[in-house]
């Protein structure tokens, strides 16, 4: 008989990762601890925007027309622990208020969820991790496991680290680069080889490793590609001071496929529910096993990227002429990334509300993250659409790179604006046909003119 699959936790990567668990075959219950969220859930709708994941939803869950029936939702703990053979943990992993640490505690987190699943976990089945967590915390949660399933080594742990993208959060998960897992034993392997049989058939690479390698590569790999963006962010602040190209710059030296063009776009930075927090809870945790040095540099690539935020705003003062007060600022952007609703420590909103509280007019336009930003930062103004937002503005800031933006008519815009002056904060516009249309066209890490 085929696997019974559960996933406990319903945000970007549980929804994702039950949702794909149904399209791969397996009859799957979702756990959320949210009521909402689960009726929500079950009548195929997602309570975020992710280009594809409400149509995937549909075509499994159960009581929606024409779907398969192999996905359904729950509160019940004991409806999860009677259900499942594998059961998947996929809760978040916020960092601790004030401090780099992550918090494991949180309500609806893992030691809370392992805490309440392993009690009632009373046949073989495997729990398998894929929150990002401190290393070390396999084990700990291993060692949970074994004390308080009734099954007790029947019941097994295993750690399978989540590399999905926000916005490719469907493909990443169904077409993966890479699968990781981290095991204690051959059977737990095996399980987690049946699971993931349609992937590696089609050439997934499956690694096996221990917990702590397991738990690392993810920490590992969001650190990688922080210093990678703050590394050519570095080399846009070199750029800025002599007169060079960072676009060109980072076209030239990714022809090097050692180095690679992917992840070396310049501007304002990265932000998002999980590289900024994911480096500094690797931080904390290196300090607490005593190598802190290893990952000072991390600190660097932090301040590195918190700066693009504060020269983002002095760009903007520049050319409102020293000052914000009266001005009008429009920024278009409020979500983190583009395909995205998520503003989660957003470069753009934090740009957008510094000069908001310096005393700029700011108004603010977003393809998909106008509720969440409006949730997040009550006190801006906001607009139905880009040209709304450019509403005789003093200068436009683009923020967040959505397509959207990159199809808009310079010659168009620059009738709504007080003064034509763009600053391009991700460095995705093409700079000629603004300039053509009478722009005062600015980005970060390239010459003014
Ligand atoms: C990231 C990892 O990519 C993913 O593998 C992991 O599972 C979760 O964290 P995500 O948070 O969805 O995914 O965003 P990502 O696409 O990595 O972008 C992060 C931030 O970096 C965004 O704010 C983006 O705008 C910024 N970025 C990205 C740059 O500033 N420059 C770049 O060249 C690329």
């Amino acid at each position: 008989m085929s696997l019974r699959i559960t996933v406990i936790g319903t945000g970007y990567l549980g929804a994702t990762h039950a949702a794909a668990m149904a399209e791969l075959g397996f009859e799957v219950l979702g756990l959320d601890v949210v009521k909402e969220k689960v009726e929500l859930l079950s009548a195929g709708r997602v309570p975020m925007y992710e280009p594809g994941l409400e149509e995937l939803l549909r075509t499994h869950v159960a009581g929606v027309e024409g779907a398969t029936g192999r996905l359904r939702f729950t509160t019940d703990w004991d409806e999860v622990a009677a259900f499942g053979d594998v059961h998947f943990v996929c809760v978040n992993t916020p960092q601790k208020h004030g401090e780099y640490g992550c918090d494991m505690s949180y309500n609806a987190g893992v030691d809370a969820a392992i805490d309440t699943l392993a009690p009632r976990l009373d046949r073989p089945c495997l729990v398998v991790g894929k929150s990002t967590v401190p290393v070390g915390s396999a084990a700990r949660l291993a060692r949970r496991l074994a004390e308080l399933a009734p099954a007790g080594e029947e019941a097994e742990l295993a750690w399978n680290p989540e590399f999905l993208r926000e916005g490719f959060a469907v493909e990443d998960t169904l077409r993966p680069d890479r699968i990781v897992v981290g095991v204690a034993s051959e059977r737990a392997e095996e399980l987690l080889r049946e699971v993931y049989a349609g992937p590696v058939g089609d050439g997934t690479p499956f690694v096996v490793a221990d917990y702590p390698t397991a738990e690392l590569v993810k920490t590992a790999a969001n650190s990688f590609l922080a210093t990678k963006i703050s590394f050519i962010n570095a080399m846009a602040e070199i750029c800025e001071a002599a007169g060079g190209d960072v676009v060109k710059l980072a076209e030239a030296i990714g022809y090097d496929d050692r180095i690679g063009k992917k992840f070396l776009r310049a501007g304002i930075g990265f932000g998002g529910g999980c590289l900024p927090k994911d480096i500094r809870a690797f931080m904390a945790r290196a300090g607490e096993l005593g190598v802190d040095q290893a990952l000072t540099f991390l600190r660097e690539v932090d301040s590195i990227n918190m700066r693009r935020r504060a020269h983002m705003v002095e760009l903007a003062r520049e050319a409102c002429g020293g000052t914000f007060l009266g001005r009008r600022i429009a920024v278009l952007g409020a979500a983190f990334k583009p395909d995205s609703d998520d503003v989660r420590d957003s470069p753009a909103l934090n740009v957008a509300g510094q000069i908001h509280l310096q005393g700029g007019q700011v108004t603010v336009y977003d393809p998909k993250g106008m509720d969440n930003a409006r949730r997040e930062f009550p006190t801006l103004r906001y607009a139905d659409s880009a040209e709304d937002a450019a509403g005789s503005a003093d200068v436009v800031l683009h923020l967040t790179e959505w397509s959207e933006f990159r199809n808009l008519d310079p010659r168009r815009l620059a009738r709504a604006v007080a003064t034509a002056h763009l600053i391009d904060g991700r460095n995705t516009l093409d700079p000629a046909p603004w300039r053509a249309a009478g722009w005062t066209f600015r980005a970060i890490g390239r010459p003014a003119l």
